[in-house]
Order: C-alpha cells, then structure tokens, then sequence
C-alpha cells in the first residue's frame, strides 16, 4: 500500500471546524450572516482563502426548523464565502455537540471526570456526526489538497477522510488540553478517539505537555513506537508538534490606540461609567476577569478569592471592585445551568456582604459585549485576574496584554492555563489556592509603575512575535514539512 504524493500539494487548504467563521441568525423568515470574531476565525480568515480552500463547518441552527429553500438561500449565501454547512438535526445537536463533546470530552480533557455522561447514544451520534463532516470534506476536496481540522468535536475526522481520500495531506489542531494518560484512559472509547486523530499527518497541541501526554496515550493504547516527535505507523509517519496559539495583535493594539485617542463625547456610555467611577475616587482600582461561562473557567474560586481579599486586607474596601464579565455558552447542558447559579449566588453574598450605597465590589455581567467595549474594559482596568482551574490556552489573558498602550496594568494567570508558559513576567497562582490568590491580588494592587511597564513591555513584545497568523503560517510550514518526511519514508 503505497500513497503518491504529489510535488505541490499547498495549492489548497481547507479548513474544517465544528462552527464556520460566519454566524448565521434566524429573525423569522430572515438570515442574517456576520462574520465571527473568534481566534481560531481571524487566523485562519486569510489562509483559506489565499490558498483556494473551503471552509466546512456547523451551520449553527438546528436543520429541522428550517424548509428546504431556507437550507438552499444558506447554502447560497455561504458558497459566496468559501463556506460549505454541515446541517444538523436538533437531535444530533443534542447528542453530538451537547452530549459527546460537551458532555464527554470537554470535562474529560479538562480533568473533570465527575462531569462525564458515559452515555453510548452520544458516542453513535458523534460517529455519525464526524462522517457527516468527513463526507463533506471529500466531496469539495481533491487529491493533493491539504485539510486542516480543528478540535475536539472533531477527533475521528481525520482518519475518516484519510479512508476516503488517502492522497490529501491532513492537519490536525487540538484547542484544549490533552490530559494525562492516568485520566484519559478512563474513556471507554479511548482508542477510537487516538486511532481517529491519528489519521492526520501532522498533530498540532497549545503546549509541549499536552502533546507529551498524547504520545504517551498513543504508546500505551495502541504501542506504536515515538521518537523525536514522529510517531511510526505501518505504513506511515504522524508528527506532533506544540503551536502556541496567539491572536491577532495589531487589531487589538489599533482598537486600544482608537480608544485611548477618543475625546470624552466620542466616548461610549460603557467608558463614560469607567471613568466615572476613578473621577469619583483617584485611587480607586479595577480588577478585571473576562470568561465564556464554564466550570473550567474558576469563577467560583475567583470569586472566592476576592472576598478572602476584602476580609484580609479591609483598607481596599470601597476601593477595588472587580468587573466580571461572564459570557453566555452552552446553556442546554446541565453542568453549565448549575454553575450559573452557584456564580449568582455567589456574587450576590459579597456584594451583600461589603457593598455600600456608593461601592459595589463585584460588578457582574452576564452577556456578550461588542468589542470596542471589550477593549475599553481591557484597557480600564488595573489588574487581569484569570484564574481557570483548566484551560488549553487563554486568549483573554494574551487580549489584556495587547490592548495595555501604555503598558501598565498587572496579570494573574492561572498556572493551569496553557498560556501561563508565555508568560513568565505575570503573576503566576494555583487557582485552587485562594489565599494565594488574594496574596497575588494585593501584590499587583502595590506593584510600582515602573515594574508594572518593565514586565508588560516584555509581555507585549513576545505575544506580538507569535501572534495568530505567524501560529497559523508555522503550522502549514510543517505540514509542508510532513509531505517531505511522508516522501523519505516511503522512499524507503
Ligand atoms: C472553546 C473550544 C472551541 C469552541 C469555543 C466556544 O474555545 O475550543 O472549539 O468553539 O470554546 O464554544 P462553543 O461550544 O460555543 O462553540
């Protein structure tokens, strides 16, 4: 069994995702389409497109509530975008992308095993839901295109296109962590999930760690030999490799500069109110935490901590208020609605607790907020405080550093964060240790101007280097790359 590769096989990529980088709302009998401001979006906006490719991916709405002609004009519409929809059923919403990703290997991944519904009807569902998204990647691509596929709803992907369409070249990139063999392991339908990833060529992870503990997985499941990053099959090589994902810095820098240069009428209602409130006090302080709504997040102890905080260190009452700004997500699955409680409940005993008729210290919103006013929040606030107690990556924490055009302010990053390896000069906790938390809030309440620019501007210079599209380039480049091992190897 010998594959042909072919001498030029760049001149395609498409990408494959669970959500496309368009979103699609329904009012009625109208769509509306706008393009989604994610990470993995703006990195990968540029590349398909400049190499010819097409985008695979969830249209978003459940396919049952819509009539044949709808499905056309959004088939239509997202053609003129590159843009190829996988249709879904509500049932197939429900047992795929609530259940087996978001029920099964969202907590499996991120060590929270007591949250895992081993239910066999969401594994026949997220089979099915992969070949449909497989069969959809074969019938745009061609021989020698290259297909790059993402996450974690998508793991048997790879190797289902690779039965199809052994003559493509197949990317692989994991945005969440990959656990520990010891944890991994627990999942029935272990192997699978190895074997279907390993149907790419090249495996890319945020971090060296969780690209160790797939190896170690691969070894111990399936016994195939590793060595300097390349795992042996049979009859071919799959490399791994860890690509820290970043973002798009100048968008972010050039929104902060914006911001900063507007005078006071131009400003938004939201930046109005911030300013307010230092007017109001000149040694007032703001902390500031930004998360999708989930148990992986550590809002609970975040929140926690900040009250430990008040209680030692009473002279920043009436001072410090945090701002949390919590996004909606996943709100049918069951561990999300109870954790939106817990977080209510919370907040309301510590503003309960410490609140004044002109001080509350937790500020608290639950909704999506556009971006200017995301980067006005960012660039507001004296201190980032991002605490979850298992996190691939984190780009809020990399969003804070690139909107600081001053380069002030102060990070608290989670030690459990993916990013935290970036990023040397912040302060680093244990989520899980509160006291500890409260110790780093004081230290980056204190911390002298100077210091404050020395570590920001060191910060700002590495997350500007690896930003998005050098992250997106440096992957093609070694899928590039594995073309030329896959070729050595069967020269053989
Ligand atoms: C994480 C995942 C992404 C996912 C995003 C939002 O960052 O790695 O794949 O798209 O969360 O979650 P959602 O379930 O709304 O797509």
């Amino acid at each position: 069994f010998k594959i042909k590769i072919k001498k030029d096989l760049m001149n395609k990529i498409h990408i494959v995702s669970n959500r496309l980088p368009i979103s699609i709302k329904q009012d009625d009998d109208h769509f509306s389409f706008t393009p989604s401001v994610g990470g993995l979006a703006t990195g990968m906006r540029s590349i398909y497109k400049d190499f010819g490719g097409q985008w695979i991916g969830w249209s978003g709405i459940p396919s049952d509530d819509l009539e044949p002609q709808q499905i056309a004009q959004i088939d239509e519409k997202l053609t003129d975008e590159r843009c190829q929809a996988v249709h879904l059923s509500a049932e197939e919403i429900n047992l795929y992308y609530e259940g087996f990703s978001n029920d099964v290997i969202w907590p499996l991944f991120h060590y929270f095993t007591q949250h895992i519904e081993y239910n066999p009807d969401y594994w026949e569902a997220y089979q099915a839901v992969n070949r449909k998204f497989a069969d959809k990647v074969v019938a745009v691509a061609n021989p020698g295109d290259t297909i790059w596929v993402h996450d974690y709803q998508l793991l048997l992907v790879p190797q289902m296109i690779r039965e199809k369409l052994p003559d493509v070249t197949i990317g692989f990139f994991l945005h969440i962590p990959f656990p520990s063999f010891e944890v991994f392991r627990i999942l029935p339908w272990r192997k699978e999930l190895i074997e279907g990833m390993l149907g790419a060529d090249l495996l890319g992870f945020h971090t060296y760690d969780y690209e160790r503990h797939f190896f170690s997985s691969v070894r111990r499941l399936l016994g195939y030999e590793v060595s300097f990053n390349q795992i042996h099959l049979e009859n071919r090589i799959v490399l791994g490799d860890a690509f820290p994902m970043g973002i798009d810095y100048a968008k972010f820098k050039g929104k902060a500069s914006e911001v900063f240069r507007k005078s006071l009428p131009e400003k938004s209602e939201l930046h109005k109110e911030l300013e307010k409130y230092f007017l109001m006090a000149p040694d007032r302080k703001l902390i500031l935490s930004i998360d999708r709504l989930d148990y992986t997040k550590g809002i609970p102890n975040r929140i926690r901590a900040f009250e430990y905080f008040l209680e030692k260190y009473p002279e920043y009452r009436n001072r410090v208020t945090l701002i949390m700004l919590v996004v909606p997500s996943r709100a049918e699955v069951e561990q999300y609605k109870l954790l939106k409680s817990e977080i209510d409940e919370l907040v309301g005993r510590i503003n309960g607790r410490f609140g004044r008729i002109n001080y509350t210290p937790i500020w608290y919103f639950y909704r999506s907020l556009p971006f200017e006013n995301l980067i006005e929040l960012y660039s507001s606030c004296d201190v980032a405080l991002v605490t979850p107690v298992r996190d691939g990556m984190n780009l809020v924490a990399k969003e804070y550093i690139a909107s600081r055009i001053n380069q002030t302010g102060v990070m608290v990053i989670s030690e459990m964060a993916g990013v935290a390896k970036e990023l040397g000069e912040a302060i680093i906790i244990n989520p899980n240790n509160e006291p500890e938390i409260a110790e780093a809030l004081h230290q980056a309440l204190n911390m002298p101007l100077e210091e404050q620019r020395e570590r920001m501007a060191t910060l700002q210079q590495r997350i500007s280097r690896y930003d998005v599209f050098k992250w997106a380039s440096e992957f093609v480049e070694s899928l590039k790359k594995v073309q030329t091992l896959q070729q050595n190897f069967l020269a053989k």
